[in-house]
């Protein structure tokens, strides 16, 4: 089976645990594509919902397909975000950011009630790492916000390069708030609540992909079936 089936296999499952009436986060990446699509189709057979996109991207798609969709601003409160992740753990602690939409996916996350990940089997680490854990940062002061991130990224243990993320012209990629992003290439992360705390101190990172405490399962599709951590 493809990658891309097994990550539509994993979006069908965390589709069928979406109650009438939900409101909820809708995620960003290629799997949770799948999530919206399938979503759509129950939309279409008279579900009632309501979504939060993290992404122009997942909104644009929402918005083509039907799904209902509202703001934070209108329901601060969500029951169910449903997202990807580019890794996780067996403590379901994440890396997210891929797709430069770590931002708004915490955000979207921490208001809700549950948080349910979908990945294909490749996603699932022993330790977090191996994908370079995305950091959004303010263009203003990035000198010194690159050397206090070096300096946390050190004192947690952890060494490697930062990259500034750049689209495929060469030009900077910029996120959906108009942000950059650094890419740090750690290998491992030792201790990732110690590495979540340094960076939450530093004021010109507006907010890096570590997700911890946030997932309350993960649905993992495998050549030979759906495995789920949590509950
Ligand atoms: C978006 O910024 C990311 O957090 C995605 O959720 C993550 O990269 C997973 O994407 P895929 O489902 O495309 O692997």
């Amino acid at each position: 089976m493809s990658l891309d089936a097994l990550k539509r296999e994993a979006a069908a499952r965390a589709v069928a645990l979406v109650q009438p009436g939900m409101r909820l986060g809708l995620g960003t990446g290629s799997t949770a594509k799948h999530f919206v699509d399938l979503l759509a189709e129950r939309v279409r057979d008279g579900l009632s919902v309501v979504g939060v996109p993290t992404s122009e991207a997942t909104r644009a798609q929402a918005e083509s397909l039907g799904v209902p969709l509202t703001t934070l601003e209108e329901t601060p409160e969500l029951d169910l975000t449903v997202d990807g992740a580019d890794e996780v753990d067996e403590r379901l602690r994440l890396i997210k950011g891929g797709g430069g939409a770590h931002l708004r996916e915490k955000i979207v996350a921490t208001a809700s009630r549950r948080m349910i990940v979908i990945a294909d089997e490749t996603k699932r680490v022993a330790t977090l790492g191996r994908f370079p854990l995305p950091l959004e940062v303010v263009t203003f002061g990035l000198g010194a916000t690159r050397l206090a991130i070096e300096n946390a990224v050190a004192a947690s243990g952890c060494s490697g390069a930062l990259t500034m993320r750049k689209r495929p012209d060469g030009a900077s990629y910029l996120t959906d708030s108009g942000n950059l992003i650094l890419d740090a290439a750690l290998g491992r992360i030792p201790d990732p609540e110690d590495l979540a705390c340094r960076l939450n101190a530093i004021p010109g990172l507006v907010e890096h992909g570590l997700f911890i405490d946030l997932a309350d399962a993960a649905i993992l599709a495998t050549a030979s079936g759906i495995q789920v951590i949590g509950d």
